[in-house]
């Protein structure tokens, strides 16, 4: 088995509120895959029955060869997740805090404390060591949160948004962290609202919108989605005036002058290839709908690389 995460057909909904519609995911084994997505898109909800927080309403979803919902002790024993500072015991420091967690993973009193030191150090956490947690800052609970998470590195570890509310160091220590486990085989699932993140962590990056994965493959193939070039116009200062994605004929360029409009004729005009923030508007701005164009031309995608 190739696929170390299996979705199909998964629909979720709470309430009358539909946040997963009919949604198909695989990641392989070994592959840093990420999940980008707008806020409420459900990203959180998915990686919730993934790590079987959260029961489906219909569909497949199976990790690492186990069903989430026929056999989630088998599914909680492949993976690890983070969000859980609950787990955290503010009384106790934060060394004590990772051996503690260490020891219950199942890490020997030795490689415990070993695993801790590493991670206090990659964290920027050795002056806070000996510190309780209840004085710990926002951030720093968050690293510590992020550590306990990376004690042990079972086969499948999930992220959800990693780097939310860290500064560019601790980012810098986290994409590490990441690259350091996909070289060793685990297979990571991130979610994030950065397209930067996404370009430069992942193997493969799927988009959520709408309750299904809109689109999936690398950056360069989900900037060829987006077709042919983008038409910039800047005023005499260089300052961007507007921009328009186009299809790259000379037909589509046209038109995406007229619908400029006339008020920015004095301006020059720039081509330039797409990028993925193109690619992220493009895919999560157009209507819902099953027929729409985004829907059906990220399906081709999804299923010429699948
Ligand atoms: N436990 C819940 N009860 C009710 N609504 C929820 C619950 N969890 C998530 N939602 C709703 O589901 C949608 C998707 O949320 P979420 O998965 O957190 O999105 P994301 O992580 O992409 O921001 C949102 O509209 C959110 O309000
Ligand atoms: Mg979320």
């Amino acid at each position: 088995m190739t696929d170390i995460i299996a979705v199909s057909g998964l629909r979720k909904s709470f309430g009358t509120t539909e946040v997963l519609r009919g949604l198909d995911l695989t990641v392989a084994r070994g592959t840093v895959l990420a999940l980008l997505g707008p806020n409420g898109a459900g990203k959180t909800t998915l990686i919730s029955i993934l790590s079987t927080l959260v029961r489906p309403d219909a569909g497949t979803v199976t990790v690492a060869g186990h069903d989430v919902a026929r056999e989630p002790e088998a599914v909680k024993a492949a993976i690890s997740l983070t969000g859980q500072s609950a787990a955290v015991d503010d009384v106790l420091t934060g060394a004590e805090n990772l051996r503690m967690m260490g020891r219950l993973s199942g890490l020997t009193r030795s490689a415990a404390a070993r695993r801790a030191d590493e991670l206090l150090a990659r964290f920027d956490l050795v002056e806070a060591r000996g510190r309780r947690v209840k004085t710990y800052s926002g951030g720093m609970r968050r690293r510590l949160d992020l550590a306990i998470s990376l004690l042990s590195t079972p086969p499948v570890v999930f992220l959800d948004e990693p780097t939310t509310g860290l500064d560019t160091r601790a980012r810098a220590a986290l994409w590490d962290i990441i690259r350091d486990l996909a070289a060793t085989g685990t297979t990571v699932l991130l979610t994030t609202q950065y397209l930067e993140e996404a370009d430069q962590l992942a193997d493969r990056i799927a988009v959520l919108a709408q309750g299904r994965i809109v689109a999936q493959g690398t950056a360069a193939e989900l900037k060829a989605l987006v077709g042919g070039e983008v038409v910039s116009l800047v005023d005499a200062s260089g300052e961007l005036v507007r921009e328009l994605p186009t299809d790259g004929t000379v037909e589509g360029l046209r038109a995406a002058l007229d619908a400029m409009g006339t008020d920015a004729a004095t301006a020059s005009v720039q081509l330039r290839r797409p990028s993925l923030d193109d690619v992220f508007l493009h895919l999560t701005s157009t209507p819902t709908g099953a027929d729409s164009d985004t829907d059906s031309r990220g399906r081709e995608l999804a299923a010429t690389k699948g």
